[in-house]
């Protein structure tokens, strides 16, 4: 493994919803992932995450992994519906005290704490006033920004206001397999806009009491042409621009591209100048290219999503392609330029299906060698100038992933949810001598 730069950030990032658990303590109200959950036939195992890893009571043993794996920083995030159980009004003492002692912990464990304020779980309260339909909800994350950064500003080193605000919209809001289960397909603009004015209306929040640096963590993922028809081309174009360009081009201060679904009668004057308030960092997750080519006819969608031959495949059927991630770090620097502030790889993992041996050791040769080729694109992007400062692996624990529940295995420890038995795989072991060399 070539070196890299002293002050490298190595982390990993988990979210509230997939680990904490303990969905009625701290007085925390009900999300849309609880409601989804619920509904029969929504998850594929009918699991919910009422108990999820237990993190909830079992933070102070989780930081203790953290600190055995010698990371500089833990990517978290804060659930909005322990801060404010309906979405609106003053923080629960009680939420907020829970993320204070975790924080404390990470600082004296030496390891960063790096928050994210929203990873989907939205509070049911605001979903039942029209969710991020609903312009107001860009205010009332403003306001739980607010709150939050009043309490834990001081401390929380890096800021990350919305996670993949793209998957969000498309999985949440455009085809429905994930909460809150809505299929509008393009009609979902909307959320894109309220979820990106939020996201501005924050940082301006964050930055009132924190001096931290602020981020945002994007979905990306290089987009495949198979076929060579002008159809094919831009079937192309127009999946790029909806997957990869939709966020970050109005955060960078572009405004909207052309992409399907966008629609400027939803955008307000000054909207635009708010969304493209600075950011310090820009959050990377990846996991796999996507292959798009023209779509039949009579089709409502622009593109058609195809599978792309000849890569090995984790437990998800995700192709592993490590050099999508260099060409995808490579393209943003050149689609962007000088606008492109620093970036960290906020996400990037593979689910297998581990389970542990005879003598209870858990070997994941595959996610080793994943890993590997992830970081060494990173390395080569670096090599060749992209201002890549930090890489974070998705994810600590094996955790509920979402949908599919309980049947995805993306931790570097494994988790045995009958009885929340922490073993760290041979991946564990395997990071942390990368991040101590
Ligand atoms: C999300 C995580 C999720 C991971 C694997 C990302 O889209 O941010 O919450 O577990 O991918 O699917």
């Amino acid at each position: 493994m070539p070196a890299f730069p002293a002050g490298f950030r190595w982390g990993v990032s988990t979210s509230a919803y997939q680990i904490e658990g303990a969905t009625a303590a701290d007085g925390r109200g009900p999300s849309i992932w609880d409601t989804f959950a619920q509904e029969a036939g929504r998850i594929v195992d009918g699991s919910t995450a009422d108990e999820a890893c237990d993190h909830r009571h079992r933070y102070a043993e989780d930081t203790a992994l953290l600190a055995g794996l010698g990371v500089s920083a833990y990517r978290f995030s804060v659930a909005w519906p322990r801060i404010q159980p309906t979405g609106a009004g003053p923080a629960n003492a009680a939420g907020l005290d829970f993320y204070d002692r975790l924080v404390d912990g990470l600082l004296a464990a030496g390891v960063d704490p790096v928050a994210t304020l929203f990873h989907w779980d939205l509070p049911q309260a605001l979903e039942d006033a029209g969710g991020w339909l609903n312009r107001d909800t860009a205010a009332r994350f403003a306001e739980y920004a607010d709150l939050t950064a009043a309490r834990l500003g001081d401390r929380v080193k890096l800021w990350i206001t919305l996670n993949e605000p793209f998957i969000h919209m498309s999985l949440g809001h455009g085809i429905g397999t994930h909460a809150p289960g809505r299929m509008l397909l393009f009609d979902a603009f909307p959320v894109a806009h309220h979820q990106l004015l939020g996201h501005g209306l924050a940082v301006a929040a964050l930055r009132a009491s924190s001096t931290s640096p602020v981020a945002i963590a994007n979905n990306y993922s290089p987009v495949r042409q198979v076929g060579d028809t002008d159809a094919d081309r831009a079937a192309t174009e127009a999946y790029d621009a909806l997957h990869n360009r939709l966020f970050t081009d109005p955060l960078l201060g572009l405004g909207y591209p052309d992409a399907p679904g966008v629609d400027p009668a939803v955008v307000r004057d000054g909207d635009l100048a708010v969304i493209a308030a600075p950011i310090d960092v820009l959050g990377v997750n990846y996991y796999n290219p996507t292959g798009i080519r023209a779509p039949e006819e009579g089709s409502p969608l622009p593109f058609e999503i195809v599978p792309l031959d000849g890569y090995a495949r984790t437990a998800f059927d995700w192709p592993v392609a490590p050099d999508g991630l260099r060409e995808l770090l490579l393209h943003l620097h050149r689609r962007y330029g000088d606008a492109l502030p620093e970036i960290q790889v906020t996400e990037s993992g593979c689910a297998y299906d581990d389970a542990p041996d005879a003598q209870g050791r858990v070997d994941d040769p595959e996610r080793i060698a994943y890993l590997d080729g992830h970081v060494r694109a990173v390395r080569e992007a670096m090599a060749e100038g992209v201002p890549v400062t930090g890489y974070f692996v998705w994810s600590l624990l094996d955790n509920w992933e979402w949908a599919e529940g309980f049947t995805k295995r993306f931790g570097l420890v494994h988790v045995d949810y009958a009885t929340q038995r922490r073993t760290p795989k041979s991946s564990y072991a395997w990071f942390r001598d990368l991040t101590r060399r």
